[in-house]
């Protein structure tokens, strides 16, 4: 078989991982032959490739990004994209798609798959929002660097007498915020899910003051004042209908300051959630989806998505991991609150 393979969305440490995988067992234990599409969906769109062969995946493991580009292109948006990936892929050759990629890119696999595209997933991203899927890999790096900011964000609080507000990324989802503010700490902990009492925030703070200690509070970008709105960068839609997210930790910062008396600082992490080298769990992670998913290919088992269960890879229809998005439940943040203050 020649199979094209693709990244999407948002990059996210671990993707160049997931390509080593697919080509190295593909070419190795399977004979097929490759060909990279770049920049997502506008590979297969306007016919972008570059080789993609076991030499090109020498030594890409631990590299950040993803050698074959990403954009947000939506071929549904665009008058005849359907019809033109199918038209170059038969051009090209080439028999299946293996689709790397979040909600937005596996959405448009799940309705490629529906018009007769042999597609594969495989479930990336740093906001682990992904139905079907218990970890998506690059959630575990863009952790492991939120809760090495937050660390150093205490020491650095304390000597002022401050208030930190650490914004993270994530979406409509608190899971960042959720797993590095728990493993950095956290003061308070703000999610999109729960919407919050800024007086709450403010009693929380004010206790922190009063056992010498800085607080420190992490809200996702996507978290919203119970009276107020979501805080955006500027109204423009992206190919998919989502809103720029960030800004509310800076608004939150400015709150807290007038409300104590005492400084407040906002501190936004922003892309360098994104960037640089995967943890081992995501290296793992990334490689165990790219084995499976390559395997998943060869058996012709066509509109799946490999996911993780516990600890076994498994395969689940993509319709089922786009469905809806997968936010962070009651329960998980009622743990988390028992120790804000
Ligand atoms: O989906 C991944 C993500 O990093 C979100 O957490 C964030 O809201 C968004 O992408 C940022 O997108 P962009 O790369 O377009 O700034």
């Amino acid at each position: 078989m020649r199979i094209g393979v693709l990244t999407g969305g948002g990059d996210c440490p671990g993707l160049n991982a997931v390509i080593r995988a697919v080509v190295r067992k593909g070419v190795g234990t399977y004979g097929h032959e490759f060909v990279g599409f770049k920049d997502g969906w506008k590979g297969p769109l306007e016919g972008l490739t570059k080789p993609l062969g076991v030499q090109e995946v020498r030594g890409i493991l631990p590299r950040g990004g993803t050698i074959l580009g990403s954009s947000r292109t939506n071929p549904f948006k665009i008058e005849g994209g359907v019809e033109r990936i199918k038209k170059n892929l038969a051009e090209m050759g080439v028999d299946a798609l293996v689709a790397i990629g979040g909600e937005d890119t596996l959405g448009v696999a799940t309705k490629l798959d529906e018009l007769g595209v042999k597609v594969v997933g495989v479930p990336k991203t740093i906001d682990n929002d992904l139905n079907a899927t218990d970890y998506t890999f690059g959630f575990d790096t863009a952790v492991n660097i939120a809760m090495e900011a937050i660390d150093r964000l205490h020491t650095t609080a304390e000597s002022h007498h401050r208030t930190v507000v650490v914004e993270v990324m994530g979406r409509h989802a608190g899971w960042i915020a959720l797993h590095s503010g728990l493993a950095g700490g956290a003061n308070v902990i703000l999610l999109p899910e729960r919407p919050f009492d800024l007086e709450k925030v403010v009693d929380h703070v004010e206790s922190r003051f009063r056992t010498n200690y800085s607080p420190i509070i992490v809200v996702a970008e996507g978290a919203v004042p119970a009276e107020g709105d979501m805080v955006t960068l500027g109204g423009e839609l992206d190919a998919f209908g989502h809103v720029r997210l960030g800004g509310i930790g800076t608004w939150l910062a400015g709150q807290i300051e007038k409300r104590t008396g005492k400084e407040a600082r906002a501190v936004v992490l922003g892309h360098t959630q994104r960037g640089g080298t995967p943890t081992a769990f995501d290296r793992v992670l990334a490689t165990r989806f790219g084995l499976h998913a390559i395997d998943a290919v060869h058996e012709g088992d066509w509109g799946k998505m490999v996911g993780l269960s516990g600890t076994d890879i498994v395969r689940v229809p993509l319709v089922e991991a786009t469905r809806e998005l997968k936010t962070v439940p009651v329960e998980k943040y009622a743990e988390a609150e028992v120790l804000f203050g």
